[in-house]
């Protein structure tokens, strides 16, 4: 015998020794619920949670076939105890000398009934049917033909007639031919339903784990607190584990994979002392754009970068806000610049946008908490107006933060940033001199992927024209960047779409990071 066999044997729990003890005491093939019924288990399901497990060690093969079952209908529970209703009519018509009106037959039985019998009286040559002047009568044949529908139907009903306590239809048919067919043709009395059966036969393998030692023995699968009290462990063998069988693989619900990340760099920033900061999505020119020193002739503030709404198509602005900025873009105000020597359009100030990045959160948070220190972060979507390719949608995430305090300053700002994507397992980092309208310096972070490097986003020091305007005493330090490629770099995806229309089969596969 291989030893194989003898080690399998010895790995079996005690349900599924139970199972291929009783397969191997016979070669043929079982179905589950004998294999349920005989080898001592609550119910076939149980039975077959054991069998897989058996089917996936390679020692039983499990077939389905499907089967139609017959069961009795409520009409043919009925008939069954009370008789056919031609029956019960024949026996009230048999015993007189004429034919008996069907006016009285209505009184006597319910009037379905009589209508059933009618139309089974002469088919079933029970009697004749006579058509006199004002009613109809039915007069009973003294030697009417054996019925044997009505047989079949009491034998049905009074239990196992062929196999066990369910009737295979293919059976009746075979046994029963005319008279199964003749009750099948009338609604209600039996009722075919197609269930499922399922086999279970032994492998090679299983039948000589069947054989070998360990299954004869009785091992112990479990160890009880009686057993380790009365020490009746002592001397007997136990079943091992089998550390290599595959456990049975569990759909569980999980959040995406996308979230995941969110909740990564969430928590990063939480713990490098960040708070978190919301804004709505509709914003005006103003926010998105004005406070952030965007002058308002800007490539980017047009119809195929931003997307305006139609309704509303403007929203409040704070009056002596807008003239304080105003003054900034017209000539630099008290901020020692000079300014886009254009005061704001009130009326381009006022268009409601959907936010383009989520540095508005930022500046809005810093209009109302100018005092530091401050240190905040957001994750939310952005939309532009951009055509969706592999590397492109028009809705976005952005990772955005600033920190000041007293002596903010660059390398701080970079040493968040390389602190933030070492946490999310990059460690190196390069940086690009970049422009944006609201920082000085400014500068692009790239990150190495392993392959190439890749940009991920913009950051700087938030320029004066921006912050004297609110107050703000201190240094600001600003990023954004961005969130889905991040997460394509995690995940391998190639394209940044397969992250919003997931395949299925690739989302199942995903772990819980
Ligand atoms: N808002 C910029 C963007 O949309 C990123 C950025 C934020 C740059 C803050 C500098 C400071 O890409």
């Amino acid at each position: 015998m291989p030893e194989s066999a003898v080690e399998i044997a010895r790995q079996l729990s005690e349900p599924e020794r139970r199972i291929l003890q009783l397969l191997g005491s016979a070669d043929r093939a079982w179905t589950l619920d004998e294999v349920a019924a005989q080898a001592g288990f609550g119910s076939e399901n149980e039975a077959y949670s054991s069998a897989s497990w058996l089917q996936r060690k390679g020692l039983v093969e499990i077939s389905e076939t499907a089967q139609t079952l017959v069961g009795l209908g409520a009409d043919g529970v009925t008939y069954a105890r009370d008789g056919f209703p031609e029956r019960r009519v024949y026996q009230y018509v048999g015993r007189r000398a004429h034919g008996v009106p069907l006016a009285e037959l209505k009184r006597e039985f319910p009037a379905g009934l009589v209508d059933i019998a009618l139309s089974w009286w002469k088919r079933k040559g029970l009697g004749t049917i006579e058509r006199t002047t004002g009613d109809t009568a039915l007069r009973a044949n003294p030697a009417p033909p054996p019925a044997e529908d009505e047989d079949l139907l009491r034998r049905l009903a009074a239990g196992p007639l062929v196999g066990g306590a369910t009737v295979a239809e293919q059976e009746l048919r075979e046994q029963f031919g005319k008279s199964y067919e003749q009750l099948r043709a009338r609604p209600g009395l039996v009722e075919p339903r197609t269930v499922k059966r399922r086999s279970l036969r032994p492998t090679e393998l299983g039948r000589e784990a069947a054989r070998a030692g360990p299954l004869q023995a009785g091992l112990v699968g479990e160890v009880t607190p009686e057993m380790v009290q009365s020490g009746a462990w002592r001397g007997r063998e136990f079943q091992a584990y089998d550390v290599r069988t595959e456990p049975p693989r569990i759909l569980a619900a999980k959040p995406h994979p996308l979230l995941q990340i969110i909740d990564e760099v969430r928590s990063i920033f939480t713990q490098l002392g960040f708070e978190e900061i919301e804004e709505e999505y509709v914003q005006s020119a103003f926010w998105n754009m004005d406070a952030l020193f965007i002058p308002q002739d800007h490539p980017a503030r047009e119809m195929q970068d931003t997307l305006y709404l139609a309704r509303p198509p403007t929203l409040d602005v704070p009056q002596d806000l807008v003239e304080r900025i105003s003054r900034v873009h017209e000539n630099g105000g008290d901020t020692k610049s000079r300014g886009w020597g254009q005061p704001l359009d009130a009326k381009e100030s006022r268009r409601a946008l959907l936010r383009t990045h989520t540095t508005v959160g930022t500046i809005r948070y810093l209009a109302r908490h100018p005092q530091p220190p401050v240190r905040v972060f957001s994750i939310g979507r952005v939309f532009r107006n951009e055509t969706m390719d592999a590397t492109h949608l028009p809705e976005f995430h952005q990772i955005e933060g600033i920190a000041t305090e007293k002596g903010a300053d660059f390398p701080m700002l970079l040493g968040i940033l390389q602190e933030f994507y070492r946490r999310l397992g990059f460690p190196k980092l390069r940086w690009r001199p970049a422009f944006f309208p609201y920082t000085e310096p400014s500068m692009e972070v790239e990150v190495w992927t392993g392959q190439k490097w890749m940009e991920l986003g913009g950051c700087g020091i938030f320029r004066p024209e921006v912050t004297q305007p609110f107050g703000v005493p201190t240094p600001v330090l600003a990023w954004g960047l961005g969130l889905e490629r991040l997460a394509m770099m995690r995940l391998g995806l190639k394209d940044i779409r397969d992250l919003y229309v997931s395949d299925l089969e690739w989302l199942r596969n995903q772990p819980l990071l």
